[in-house]
């Protein structure tokens, strides 16, 4: 889709933009638009993002800018119009253009084996040749692109009648809001995929959800179809949901074009597709003649599943060449051209035998069901979470009932539901504790929450998980005190608080007398603590365990001041016009700096020397020799690949532009410079340098 030369070219493209405000409406905005898609592909297509999440957020914020500035520039397939806004009432019922059936399913070798002896029985399939893809576990989609656009998008419903999704299927940054399809032949295209959910995703969403007292979702594939279908878009957007089209269910061809080549096979179809930055399993497909090779490819696969970043739940073996697909044709129910191959279910049942309550960093109760221990997939399970009393109660759980345990892949197991059928009037309810299992104190819940919390922010467990949480590599990293140690030094009070990690410094002899910790250990200890003082401040905040202020919260709040101790004057108003700050966080936060005790705490951590500023804050750069001093470089340089030329420079301060203006104070020019160098000359107000000569001008202020 880009070849090497677009890539070089968007790359450079992007850092121009990032260094200097163009204003040059309609240029400017399709440039910052084929970046930002470059970007997006990069980061969601190929899982290898291009520009930092800073860098991506300051694209875009300038195109949004520059289209409320013109707003006749704002087209629909502009990346800034998958964040919609408001909330859509109920959507409305489309009918698909062709019906979307489902897919005949087989377990097992001799199930394919009688599907490809079906298959032969029509004539000329002597060459027959199947495609084999992943059965993605998701939600099925039908997107519509006309001229190139995206103009609908449906979920399948009945098959005949779905509804129209377009506004949710918008925010999924995988789906092309546009692509070149037009150029390549095709008028009108109908497309189909799945909706999926990265596993990861789906953990990290399940964890904050549990942390904020909601039920978990249950599978990816719930998560999936029900955020597909709910009424808020940013909250979809949120989700980050992924997609993989697998089919093109119709299309048409601009009037006097032939049909392009790739549409006579399945896997040339959704290579084509990729190549126009169409998410399709283009990498993951194998083409085979034999049913024999397609079982062992099969056997071979399911070995493997864990090791995908979505939740794969069999494979799907289709009829490569599409005029015997025709030919084949369709049941009522599912085409004869493919089959599903489906893994082996990894559910299992036990017996409940007592339910224990653990408390978490935010004081929230988790009830844990102690099963008998069964295998699941492989690793054996005998705790699960039943994350809050209206899980155990919407599922009507009891002591005793034999249940159905699921475990997905990675996903933490969950239980499915009782058998209700083989109770025999032995069971017991499950009783919720009115005080917390560690301090006894009452616990409390308010009516919008599904969690019990126990109120003490003195709870001794609260105490110690925050301070885990603290040392967490994504917060202030430091690796080697962790989360057993900590147990370990808080249970023998070496430990108290966060601040007190700061204090360990004074408590060797203590530590060293627990045992277990010879001079190398207590060394690579005090080196991790010292060294986090000099994190940033996002990494602070975010280890600080603010209710609902994660990784990216964190960021957006550090950059907000140059002082942690800023927001000591921030109300909840001022805190919501922080992009993605809704009413809840900022109140949560402004509760967080509001109290004394979480004052003190930052005294005494600014006290031992923790950095609580931000020094990028807004444009104050890093300052140097430099700072105030434009460049730009030009040519091909010998010593320095540009990107880290321009970055030392940037290091001292310096700002980098990117073209030749009155604004430039120094253009490098190394082998081949063309025009920008004709450009300076004229304008006479730029100095010329040459690489040694730039090389040494950053070396001479050290
Ligand atoms: S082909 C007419 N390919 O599985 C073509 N389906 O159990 C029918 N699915 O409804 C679909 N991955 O939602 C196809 N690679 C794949 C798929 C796939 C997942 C879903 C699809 C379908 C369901 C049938």
């Amino acid at each position: 889709m880009y070849t090497k030369d677009d890539e070089r070219r968007l790359y450079e493209l992007a850092k121009s933009l990032l260094n200097s405000a163009h204003e040059n409406g309609q240029e400017t905005i399709d440039q910052l638009k084929e970046v930002i898609n470059y970007a997006d592909w990069r980061y969601y297509v190929q899982s290898d993002p291009v520009l930092a999440d800073q860098e991506y957020d300051k694209l875009f914020k300038q195109l949004r800018h520059l289209e409320d500035k013109f707003p006749g520039l704002k087209t629909v397939d502009s990346p800034t119009q998958r964040v919609a806004s408001g909330l859509s009432e109920r959507f409305p019922t489309v009918s698909h253009l062709v019906p979307m059936l489902s897919l005949d399913n087989t377990y097992n070798a001799e199930d394919l084996t009688d599907w490809d002896r079906k298959c032969r029985e029509f004539p000329g399939t002597e060459n027959i040749e199947y495609c084999v893809e992943p059965k993605y576990d998701g939600a099925s989609v039908s997107l519509i692109y006309e001229n190139g656009v995206l103009v609908r998008g449906a979920t399948r419903g009945d098959g005949v009648m779905g509804e129209d999704v377009t506004i949710n299927v918008r925010q999924i940054r995988t789906i092309p809001l546009s692509a070149n399809l037009t150029k390549a032949g095709v008028q009108q295209a109908e497309i189909r995929g799945e909706i999926v959910i990265h596993k990861e995703v789906f953990e990290a969403y399940n964890k904050q959800r549990a942390a904020d007292g909601l039920a978990p979702l249950a599978n990816p594939r719930n998560a999936a179809s029900g955020t597909l279908r709910i009424l808020d878009p940013a909250e979809v957007r949120k989700r980050g949901l992924s997609t993989v089209l697998y089919h093109i269910s119709d299309y048409t061809l601009v009037d006097g074009n032939e049909k392009p080549h790739a549409l006579d096979t399945h896997y040339g179809s959704l290579k084509w597709l990729y190549d126009m930055g169409f998410p399709t399993p283009a990498k993951e497909m194998k083409v085979f003649r034999h049913i024999d090779d397609v079982i062992k490819y099969c056997d071979e696969f399911e070995a493997r599943r864990d090791d995908l970043p979505f939740e794969v739940d069999g494979l799907v073996i289709k009829v490569n060449n599409i005029a015997m697909q025709e030919q084949m044709g369709m049941t009522s129910h599912h085409p004869r051209w493919a089959v599903a191959y489906k893994f082996k279910a990894r559910q299992a049942t036990s017996k409940l035998r007592r339910v224990e309550y653990q408390v978490g960093r935010t004081g929230a109760i988790t009830p844990v069901a102690k099963i008998d221990p069964v295998p699941i997939g492989g690793v054996t399970v005998s705790s699960v979470s039943l994350f809050n009393e209206d899980v155990v109660r919407e599922k009507d759980l009891r002591i005793g009932d034999t249940v159905l345990v699921e475990r997905a892949g990675d996903v933490i197991p969950y239980i499915v539901k009782p058998l209700a059928e083989l109770r025999d009037g032995t069971e017991e309810e499950i009783n919720f504790p009115k005080e917390c299992p560690v301090c006894n104190s009452a616990l409390e819940k308010q009516p919008e929450e599904a969690a019990w919390r126990c109120i003490n922010i003195n709870c001794p467990v609260q105490v110690a998980e925050r301070m885990i949480h603290y040392v967490h590599k994504d917060a202030m990293d430091i690796r080697n005190l962790g989360e057993a140690n900590i147990q370990k030094f808080f249970e023998k009070g070496i430990l108290t608080d966060i601040p007190s990690i700061y204090e360990l410094k004074t408590r060797w002899d203590d530590v060293r007398a627990l045992g277990g910790f010879g001079d190398k250990s207590i060394t690579n200890m005090e080196q991790a603590i010292e060294q986090s003082k000099g994190q940033p401040l996002n990494r602070l905040i975010f280890g600080l365990g603010i209710r609902f202020v994660g990784e990216t919260t964190a960021k957006t709040l550090a950059n907000a001041v140059t002082s942690l101790k800023d927001f000591y004057d921030w109300d909840i108003e001022k805190l919501s016009t922080l992009e993605d700050v809704g009413p809840k966080v900022a109140t949560s936060v402004a509760d967080f700096f509001a109290r004394t005790e979480n004052r003190q705490m930052i005294d005494k951590l600014e006290a031992e020397g923790v950095n609580i500023l931000n020094h990028h804050k807004g444009q104050a750069a890093a300052a140097g020799a430099l700072t105030g001093k434009t460049f730009l470089f030009t040519g091909t340089l010998s010593q320095l690949k540009r990107s880290d030329a321009e970055a030392m420079a940037e290091a001292k301060g310096g700002t980098i532009l990117s073209g030749v203006s009155a604004k430039l104070n120094y253009l490098v020019v190394g082998e081949d410079a063309g025009s920008k160098l004709e450009k300076a000359k004229k304008l006479g107000t730029v100095s010329i340098l040459t690489e040694q000569e730039f090389i040494d001008m950053v070396n001479a202020d050290v």
